[in-house]
């Protein structure tokens, strides 16, 4: 009894939130810009950057655009900066061949983004098809229509080479094809670069989260990516596909979407000796723009919390649209 009284009145967890100093020291989980990346979109052939509707304050960069939007992200101490290419329309075909056009608008954005803040920050450039093909999946199609897994692994391996030559300090693997991290670990180790970086997407899920992103990049998918993306039903395959690619030799290891697969990035964290990285997909960004646009939410408070969260999950690395906006704020949200 005596015990029982002692114990209700020494421990008072609510003494360390008294106030934002104390709050501030007992804090578990921070923001710094150094554990932001940037993802950036660049579109061939126009002359200003164009807004995305759906992703308000996100632009579609032109080729000069971006190299600004390069240097403030250095100068903001941001992490990384993930290059997506936009070509246009009329270039798209079966097998996304503006994807290995050596003067193609990714390579093109490469070369311009390194010449600009060369190591400043990791730059990186997205290894699919799908901003690429006019059929908009991120591989090419067998002769039954199906996305060609090992056809598929032969582009990856043209374009990262590629990019290698471009500059590029790491390249982010996000076909989810089988065995995409091996294949392009050898392009790159024979082409010479073996400091090139690979951030494998390894645990990416079939999400309707994907869907303002399909508007950034003019996206021409018709249907769905179930094939090859994976099921939100499972979890316990996100373990096979994270050790998977650590084992194929990913450097880095990605979960994606981050909101709503906080589990996922849990279990990554606790199983992978590499770090982990989570991407706050276009939908989460949207889902609190537009909320926020309306008045029904306090856009800065969200955007803090959904990014302490993502880290407290145990995201080393979060890729997020607002790497800007969180990296000249307070690294802690007290
Ligand atoms: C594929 C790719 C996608 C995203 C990043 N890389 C789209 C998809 O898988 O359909 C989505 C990113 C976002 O929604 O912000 N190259």
């Amino acid at each position: 009894m005596h015990d029982d009284l002692l114990t209700r009145e020494r421990i008072r967890p609510r003494r360390s939130r008294v106030n934002p100093a104390v709050r501030r020291l007992t804090a578990e989980t921070s923001v710094r810009a150094a554990d932001l990346v940037l993802p950036v979109f660049v579109r061939e052939n126009i002359a200003e950057p164009v807004p995305i509707a759906s992703l308000p304050g996100v632009v579609q960069h032109s080729l000069h655009s971006v190299r600004k939007a390069a240097v403030e992200a250095a100068e903001a101490g941001v992490a990384g900066i993930m290059l997506f290419g936009i070509p246009d329309d009329q270039r798209k075909d079966d097998i996304g061949s503006a994807a290995t056009d050596p003067d193609g608008i990714l390579t093109a954005a490469i070369r311009a983004v390194i010449d600009e803040v060369g190591d400043g920050l990791v730059v990186m450039s997205d290894l699919c098809l799908d901003e690429f093909t006019s059929h908009g999946h991120c591989g090419v199609l067998d002769v039954a229509g199906r996305v060609d897994n090992d056809a598929t692994l032969l582009r990856y391996a043209e374009m990262a080479a590629l990019h290698a030559e471009a500059g590029v300090h790491m390249v982010g693997l996000s076909g989810m094809m089988d065995n995409q991290v091996s294949a392009v670990r050898d392009a790159l180790d024979s082409a010479g670069s073996p400091d090139v970086s690979i951030l494998a997407y390894a645990a990416k899920y079939s999400s309707a989260l994907y869907g303002p992103f399909r508007e950034a990049v003019n996206s021409s998918l018709q249907g769905d990516r179930r094939t090859y993306q994976m099921d939100y039903a499972n979890a316990v395959e996100a373990r096979r596909e994270i050790l998977s690619d650590i084992a194929q030799g990913a450097d880095v290891v990605m979960v994606k979407p981050a909101s709503l697969y906080l589990d996922i990035v849990r279990q990554a964290a606790d199983l992978a000796d590499v770090p982990v990285a989570a991407y706050q997909v276009s939908g989460e960004y949207a889902m609190i723009e537009a909320a926020a646009q309306r008045g029904w939410i306090d856009r800065e408070s969200a955007i803090r919390e959904s990014l302490t969260c993502i880290r407290r999950a145990g995201a080393d690395i979060v890729f997020t649209y607002w790497a800007m906006a969180a990296a000249s704020g307070p690294s802690s949200h007290t």
